[in-house]
C-alpha cells in the first residue's frame, strides 16, 4: 500500500481535533448540497471516500443509508468508528488509487475535501467511478483554484484547488454522463 508522503501522518496526528478544525474550512452547507444533488434514497449504499472522521458519513447514516467509509488514516477511521459505530457503517483503510470496494457495488460515492490530497485526481475519479453501480452517482465537493499556500505546507494538500473545466474533463473521461460542475456557495 502506498500513501502520499506526510499526508497520512498529518491526518493521524490531527484526527482527534479534526471535527473542530474542519469548521474553519467548510460548513454543513457543503454536505447538505452534496446530499441534495445526489438525490439520496434510504436503504441504498454509499461510499464516503477520504471519509476522515465522518462529516459526510454522519448525514448519510441519519438518512438511512448503508455507508462504506474509506480513508488512508487509521486514526481518522478510529475517531469515526467510536463516534458513529453502527451496523450500517463499514470502515475500511484504503488508498485513493486502489479502493477496497468491489466494482459496481455502491449507489453513491461522495468525496468531500479529499481530491486535492491525491497524487492523480483523474485516477482517483476513475477509481470512484469503478465502484459505482450502473446509474450510480458520484459527488465530489472540493475547492476552486486558490492561493492559500498554508494549505499546501501545513495540511499536505497536493493541489491548490481545481479548475472547473479540468474537473468536468476528468468526470467525462471516466465515463460519467450528465456531469454538473457548480458552486456550493460556501467557502
Ligand atoms: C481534508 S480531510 C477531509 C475529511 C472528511 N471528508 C471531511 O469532510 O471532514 C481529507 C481526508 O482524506 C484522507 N486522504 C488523503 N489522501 C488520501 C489518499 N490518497 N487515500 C485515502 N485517503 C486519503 C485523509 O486521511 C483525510 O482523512
Amino acid at each position: 500500500m502506498t500513501h502520499e508522503p506526510g499526508s497520512r501522518e498529518y491526518f493521524d496526528r490531527v484526527a482527534s481535533r479534526w471535527n473542530e478544525m474542519r469548521r474553519s474550512f467548510f460548513t454543513e452547507e457543503v454536505r447538505e448540497e452534496a446530499y441534495r444533488v445526489a438525490g439520496l434514497a434510504s436503504g441504498k449504499t454509499a461510499a464516503d471516500i477520504g471519509s476522515g472522521t465522518g462529516f459526510i458519513t454522519e448525514g448519510l447514516l441519519e438518512k438511512g443509508l448503508k455507508v462504506i467509509a474509506v480513508d488512508q488514516s487509521p486514526a481518522m477511521l478510529e475517531e469515526l468508528r467510536s463516534a458513529m459505530g453502527s451496523p450500517s457503517l463499514d470502515c475500511r483503510q484504503g488508498e485513493a488509487e486502489s479502493l477496497p470496494i468491489d466494482d459496481g457495488s455502491v449507489d453513491y460515492a461522495f468525496a468531500n475535501m479529499f481530491l486535492h490530497h491525491v497524487g492523480s485526481p483523474p485516477v482517483a475519479i476513475e477509481e470512484m467511478v469503478r465502484i459505482l453501480k450502473p446509474g450510480g452517482v458520484l459527488v465530489i465537493t472540493d475547492m476552486d483554484e486558490h492561493d492559500f499556500d498554508l494549505l499546501l505546507t501545513e495540511q499536505h494538500d497536493r493541489w491548490a484547488g481545481f479548475a472547473r473545466d479540468d474537473i468536468r474533463e476528468w468526470f467525462l473521461g471516466a465515463g460519467l454522463l450528465e456531469v454538473e460542475v457548480g458552486s456550493v456557495g460556501s467557502t
